[in-house]
């Protein structure tokens, strides 16, 4: 099922799927024993990570039974301003009382990055709870949307977009001459829910088309999962909607 909640502002936003968080949360610890969401990069999941680790939020999860992966990452140092590791240690996770041995981060600044792909991959495999299909499935996977309409490192134009079996992997980003890894469309799509938060006038123009236009123009088209898919956009990035 999908939905889009059109939402006042970034704070808005972040208490909306802080509460979704906790509601995904208890029913995945209920039913499996932990909680298994992938986190997005950029700036505009910040302030939600800072809002779950506040004292007006922390205490209503279970940090114990949470197991955080990423949806993707730089090929940089996990101390580098560039990381999403970086970023969500910083706001969140460096806060809470969650085991670092459940905080799965992928090394993609291996010199051999295929390898850090293998070894993601074996870890989704060996730790994610199976869907019906029987295949590894998050909880919930968190997304936010480029200007160009990619997600994740799904970026127009690039090999990963064709990735139709491997859960991870790897892509070298021309317009940023540089490698990412990523979770592949397989990976997205057999999650039970999957959230996307768009923030900011810059992406006004491609959210109405993402939303509006049927086919798969953009990447972010053709996250489709078989579960939930709920869009969280503020009212900056929505006057065309
Ligand atoms: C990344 C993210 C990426 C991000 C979009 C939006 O590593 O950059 O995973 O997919 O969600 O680029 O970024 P902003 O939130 O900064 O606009």
């Amino acid at each position: 099922m999908r939905e889009i909640h059109i939402l006042a502002d970034i704070d808005e936003i972040s208490h909306v799927v802080a509460k979704k968080w906790a509601q995904l949360s208890e029913h995945a610890i209920n039913d499996h024993g932990g909680f298994h969401i992938a986190l997005s990069g950029g700036s505009t999941p910040r302030r939600l990570y800072e809002y779950l680790a506040s004292s007006d939020f922390s205490d209503q999860l279970n940090w114990p039974k949470t197991h955080i992966y990423f949806g993707d990452e730089r090929s940089v140092a996990p101390d580098d301003e560039e990381s999403n590791f970086k970023m969500a240690t910083d706001a969140m996770l460096a806060h809470v009382a969650i085991p670092a041995t459940q905080v799965y981060r992928m090394q993609a600044e291996a010199d051999d990055i295929q390898q850090s792909v293998v070894q993601y991959s074996e870890l989704l495999n060996h730790k994610l709870p199976a869907n019906k299909q029987g295949l590894p499935c998050f909880d919930l996977v968190l997304l936010g949307m480029g200007d160009d309409g990619h997600t994740a490192s799904l970026f127009p134009g690039t090999t990963i977009l064709e990735e139709k079996e491997k859960p991870v992997a790897a892509v070298y980003v021309e317009k940023l001459k540089a490698w990412r890894m990523s979770i592949t469309y397989p990976m997205i799509n057999s999650a039970c829910n999957v959230a996307i938060m768009v923030a900011g006038e810059n992406k006004k123009e491609v959210i109405a088309q993402v939303l509006g236009e049927m086919g798969s123009a953009y990447p972010v088209q053709r996250v489709q999962p078989d579960g939930n898919l709920d869009w969280y956009i503020d009212k900056a990035a929505a006057p065309c909607l």
